[in-house]
């Protein structure tokens, strides 16, 4: 048995401390001891600390400040820096979450180290390896000792690539738990829509930070064009958070940004979560906003050639437009007034019970004293 924590998490982006957010909760609800590895992927506080704020993440035990580099060298020094904190803690399980390079460092370190690696968003697949992250979840699936599916297709997914069926729990998906716990709370008590200047269902909203869309000029133009023309069209503003990787290209490449669209710096969950509540319409190239726009009932235009999600799509909740401004417009009348009542693909909200009941049953810390 191991001598470590029964669960170490390791995480480093915003969307992996949204969805495993809840986990951690459930660790501290059930009482089962767990750590904490960031491995400093995201450090900007606005994508990182005011996430720890809004959904009362505890410090971090270890954070391993690797920073930003490219695909090799980022993940390359994660790798080592996991390690050694993985090999030291010696925990039961490690428990990555989705598709970044900090889950495929979590998962390389685990599966040659004797611990349990779990997998929480298993099995979602856009089929386009052009995709750092289709290469990182199909990696860590199939290195996997437990994967943790959101849904049925995702199952599916799993199967089709021969993953045994004793390794599959599907669970929900932990966003849903995430937004059930704070959507309320956002809908309280932030005032992002007056402190941009826009009144709910009158407003436009939209990310877009994908590697395949803002790093090509072009494109990352055509789909600026494409947002602003439907905006223009109906008259409304609309409201574009940016990444710091599409700041970047904003200012290296010069790309235009049309005047229908506000940018403001990226906003804190609770505010985001406000924004797409009452947003007229969501455009997204991310995965996590896809998929919390369906939760939330509010219809969605992809900007991009495929969707690892199709749960949204089949229910009627969003459209894969790709970045062409035609599809794009196109896109968004088809979806601008679905009435929102679709059926939610992703679970109840509780998930991240699902998770701990497939990785540690009713353990809890006192159990553990009583085995060890
Ligand atoms: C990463 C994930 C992507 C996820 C996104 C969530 C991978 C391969 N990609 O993309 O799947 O959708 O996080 O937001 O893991 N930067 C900052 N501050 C930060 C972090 C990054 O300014 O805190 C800038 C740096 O210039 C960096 C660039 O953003 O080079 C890209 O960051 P990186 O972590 O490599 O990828 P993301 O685009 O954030
Ligand atoms: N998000 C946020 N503020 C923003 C944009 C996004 O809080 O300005 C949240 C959003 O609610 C979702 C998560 O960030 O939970 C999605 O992260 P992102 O789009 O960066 O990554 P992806 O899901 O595409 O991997």
């Amino acid at each position: 048995m191991s001598a470590g924590p029964v669960v170490c998490i390791v995480l480093g982006t915003r969307p992996e401390l949204v969805k495993l957010a809840p986990v951690i909760r459930a660790c501290e609800r059930r009482g089962v001891d767990y750590s904490l590895v960031h491995t400093g992927q995201h450090y900007s506080r606005a994508l990182d600390g005011v996430f720890f704020d809004d959904l009362s993440i505890p410090e971090p035990d270890h954070h391993l400040g690797v920073g930003s580099g490219s695909h090799a060298e980022q993940t390359g020094e994660m790798i080592e820096a996991v390690e050694a904190v993985v090999a030291d803690e010696d925990p039961e399980i490690v428990v990555v979450q989705g598709d970044t390079n900090s889950s495929l460092a979590g998962g390389v370190v685990a599966s040659k180290l004797p611990t349990t690696l779990a997998h929480v968003e298993a099995g979602l697949r856009s089929y386009d390896r052009e995709m750092p992250e289709e290469v990182n979840r199909v990696l860590v699936d199939h290195v996997a000792d437990s994967l943790l599916a959101p849904t049925e297709r995702a199952r599916e997914n799993l199967r089709a690539e021969g993953l045994p069926d004793e390794r599959i729990v599907v669970t929900g998906n932990t966003v849903v738990d995430a937004v059930r716990e704070h959507a309320r709370v956002a809908a309280d008590r932030s005032t992002v829509l007056d402190d941009v200047g826009v009144e709910a269902g009158e407003f436009l909203l939209l990310t877009a930070h994908r590697q395949e869309n803002v790093d090509d000029p072009d494109r990352f133009g055509r789909l600026l064009e494409g947002v602003a023309r439907y905006a223009d069209r109906v008259g409304l503003p609309v409201v574009y958070p940016v990444h710091p990787r599409a700041a970047e290209r904003i200012e290296s490449s010069g790309v235009d940004v049309p005047d229908a669209i506000r940018t403001v710096e990226p906003l804190r969950y609770l505010d985001f979560l406000r924004l797409e509540d009452d947003a007229a319409l969501v455009f997204t190239d991310s995965g996590g906003v896809q998929e919390e726009a369906c939760v939330l009932g509010t219809p969605c235009v992809t900007l991009r050639d495929s969707t690892e999600r199709p749960e949204t799509v089949t229910v009627g909740a969003n459209r894969v437009a790709g970045v062409d401004p035609e599809s794009v417009v196109a896109a968004a009348e088809a979806m601008c007034d679905r009435p929102g009542d679709w059926e939610n693909p992703f679970g109840d909200g509780d998930a991240a019970d699902r998770v701990l009941d497939a990785l540690v049953g009713s353990r809890s810390e006192s159990d553990r004293e009583v085995t060890t």
